[in-house]
This record gives structure tokens, sequence and C-alpha cells, in this order.
């Protein structure tokens, strides 16, 4: 094989037929190449413009603008602008967007008879799954060729209505009636609102948490070809609208190998605790492959160094827990096995470093977000990415997707009757 001149010598895997294929993870892993077909796990061949991401240095960047420079200067809102329409709203285009938005907060009422009929035990990513592509049931238009294009308004609903029906499936679980928008409040002090606020009290809505939360959104925002993403773009290749491809984002996210890893960190992190607390015990434990223990929320498909989130995170979870006053345990848990793991061979070798999912939930949990909710505020931050993506698929005519199989099984079997 020869690629930029250099030659190399492969040894190939049988496929079908007999026919010989290069194997191209061992030539992936050698030369650095990325594969050019999707078909060998790997999406290589999307163009996109939206993020840029380089796994060696731990880059991260939204349309060109540092993700570190974003998540201290921006807001959610701009930072959804600029993934969707590519470039920082000016005052007049923030306005107009965040108007039309604040007008679309409330859901139909309707909906509310599909939302009723769940368990209260249900599982919000499921529900918002549902709920998501229910939408596209009360919005006909978007799935009906004929129909004028309303794409741009289906946009303005999803990022509307989305943090709506977050805060449904917590009123849910815990019993408390919903509370409708309201729509003076900003993006994230107005999901704020519809979490805590009640009949009784009126949640006041402290600049801090609703800081810490825009923080978190923006660092969510968008992550280029992974699981979720990728899976809205192959939906939404086959034309399927936009309530239909987001939902299948919302499934696919909901993985614990994916955005549910949040949840499984902290679940972890309270295993721990319970256990005592004693954090080399777990890394030993980590380290040994029978014990069946994984220590969730380190290591990265595509961070082969630390995950600049990650950073942005770690030092957000110090102030917001100091400026709330919070004291938990588990940080101080998380600090000490990342700590511990930063000075062992066997996660330095194997460049195991925390990820984005590492300290985002004790974030949530000080700011009074249950555990079940923490892959549905990694969807609310996704929201934007996705519908970027989904709309830049469209935007380059992008023919459906079909993912190259290579073919394993037997070969032309004789049939014998029985
Ligand atoms: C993400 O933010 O989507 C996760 O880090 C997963 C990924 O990029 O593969």
């Amino acid at each position: 094989l020869i690629l930029d001149g250099k030659s190399y010598q492969y040894p190939t895997i049988e496929g079908s037929e007999g026919e010989k294929a290069i194997d191209i993870a061992k030539l992936r892993d050698e030369t650095g190449y990325i594969t050019i077909d999707s078909g060998y796990k790997n999406t290589g061949a999307t163009k996109s413009a939206i993020t840029f991401l380089d796994g060696e240095e731990g880059i991260l960047r939204y349309r060109g603008y540092a993700i570190e420079d974003l998540a201290e200067k921006a807001n959610f809102l701009g930072v959804a602008y600029l993934l969707i329409y590519g470039e920082l709203p000016n005052k007049e285009q923030y306005d107009k967007f965040d108007n039309a938005i604040r007008r679309h907060t409330l859901v139909n009422e309707d909906m509310r008879r599909i939302f009723d009929g769940f368990p209260v035990n249900a599982h919000p990513m499921g529900v918002m799954s549902a709920m998501i592509s229910a939408m596209s049931g009360f919005y006909p238009d978007s799935y009906d060729d004929k129909a004028p294009d309303h794409t741009e308004t289906h946009i303005i609903r999803l990022l509307a209505k989305f943090p709506t029906l977050a805060t449904w499936c917590f009123k849910k679980s815990n019993g408390h009636p919903i509370n409708y928008p309201k729509n003076s409040l900003d993006y994230c002090s107005n999901f704020l609102h519809m979490m805590f606020s009640l009949p009784v009290e009126e949640y006041t809505v402290d600049p801090v948490v609703s800081a810490a939360l825009n923080k978190l959104l923006i660092l969510h925002a968008d992550h280029e070809q992974n699981c979720s993403t990728s899976t809205v773009r192959l939906v939404g290749s086959s034309k399927a609208n936009l309530y239909s491809s987001i939902s299948a984002g919302i499934s696919a996210l909901w993985g614990p190998l994916h955005g549910g890893a949040n949840q499984e960190v902290i679940e972890m992190l309270e295993d721990i605790k319970a256990d005592g607390g004693d954090v080399m015990k777990f890394v030993n434990k980590a380290k040994d492959k029978n014990s069946g223990f994984r220590l969730m929320g380190f290591g990265h498909r595509v961070y082969k160094n630390f995950d600049p989130r990650a950073k942005i995170i770690k030092k957000a979870a110090d102030d917001i827990l100091g400026k709330l006053g919070v004291n938990d345990p588990v940080l101080e848990i998380a600090k000490g096995l990342e700590e511990a793991a930063l000075h062992d061979d066997y996660f330095v070798s194997r460049k195991l470093y925390p990820n984005v999912d590492f300290y985002s939930g004790i974030i949530y949990r000080a700011l009074g977000i249950p555990t079940n909710m923490f892959t549905v505020m990694f969807a609310l931050g996704r929201l934007p990415g996705w519908i970027a993506q989904w709309k830049e698929m469209r935007a380059n005519k992008e023919p459906i997707g079909r993912p190259r199989q290579i073919y394993t099984g037997a070969t032309l079997r004789p049939f014998v009757e029985l």
C-alpha cells in the first residue's frame, strides 16, 4: 500500500468469497491515518465546518473559537447561535433569537396526555426521546415535503420547548406540579425557575447557579462526530424530520458509554464513599482486569491528552461549590482519584485522563439537579450542536448515510433439506 509516497506492508484479513482486505485498524494505529470509510467504526468521512477537535493536543473549538474563551465569556444562547448559524450574534441578532425562543417555550397541552402516561420511575432520557419524537406529530409540516420549509421555526421550537419538557420529567419524579415557563427570564434562569419553583414558594434564581449552568451547557454544546451526533446526521440523511433525528440523538446519548457516563461517575463516587473513601483501593481495583471494576469518566476515544472540557469543569466545580458553600465529599474523592491516576504508570501509559463526565455530575448535584437528570442536562447542552450538524448535513446535500459493511459470515452454503 502506498500512502503519501511511502509504502507500507500490511497483513490482510479474509473477507467474503475469500477476498483479502487490508487490516485497517492496524494501518490506522501505526500510521496515524484515519480510515476514509465510516464502515470501519470511524466517521473520518464526514466533512464539517462546525467543531474542531485535536485529541493529541487537547484542543476544542466551536466555529474557530476556543472552548476556554466561550466558556468564560459567552452565554449558552450566544454559543447556540454560533453553532447553528456560524457566527457569534451581534446584539440585534441575539435579541431576535432570544425573543423567538421565549415566544415558543409553552408546550402543547395535548402533549401532557402523552407525558402523563409514563410511569413515575421512567428514566427521563427515555421520556425525552419519546416526547421530542412526538413533537413531529404536533408539527406535521416538519415531515411534509410539499409544505413550505419551516425548519427555522422547528429549530426555535426545539430550543424553546426542550427545557420545559425536561423540567416536566423532574417534576414527575418528585410528584410536584409542573411550572409554566416565565418568559421574562433568560434561558437558564427560566429553566431553573421551572425546575425549582413551587406553588407555595417561588424560586429565586441565584446568579452563581445560572452562570454555572450556562458554563456547563456551553461545554457540552458540540463535540464533532461522536455517537449521538453522527446518529442525528445519519437519521436525518434519510430526510427524517428534525424532531425524529434529535430524538434518535437523545437515545444514543443515553448509553452509559456516552452521555450516561456522568450518571455512572457519580454513582461510582458514591460507592467509593460508602466503602470508606479509600481511593487507592479503587485505583488498584481498576488496574485488576479480573475485578470487573472500571473507573468511569476516565479516558476518551479521541483525547490522548486532557479533555480540555474536564480542565474547565474541574476548576468550575471548585469555584461553584465554594461560592454556594456546598461541601460535597465526593469532590475530594474525585480529586483524589484523579491525582492517584495521574501518578500511576498504568493510567499514564494508557492515556487515561478524566474526561468531561468526571466532574460535571458533582456540579449538577450542587445545583440541586438529581442524578437521573444528569444525562438530560447533557442533552440540553448538546441540542444546538445536534441541530447545527443536522442543518449542515442538509445544507451540504449529503446523500443518505449507508455505512459500508465488512461481511464476516459464512460463504455460500449448500442448502440441504432436513
Ligand atoms: C461527547 O462530548 O460527545 C463525548 O465526549 C463523546 C465523544 O466525543 O465521543
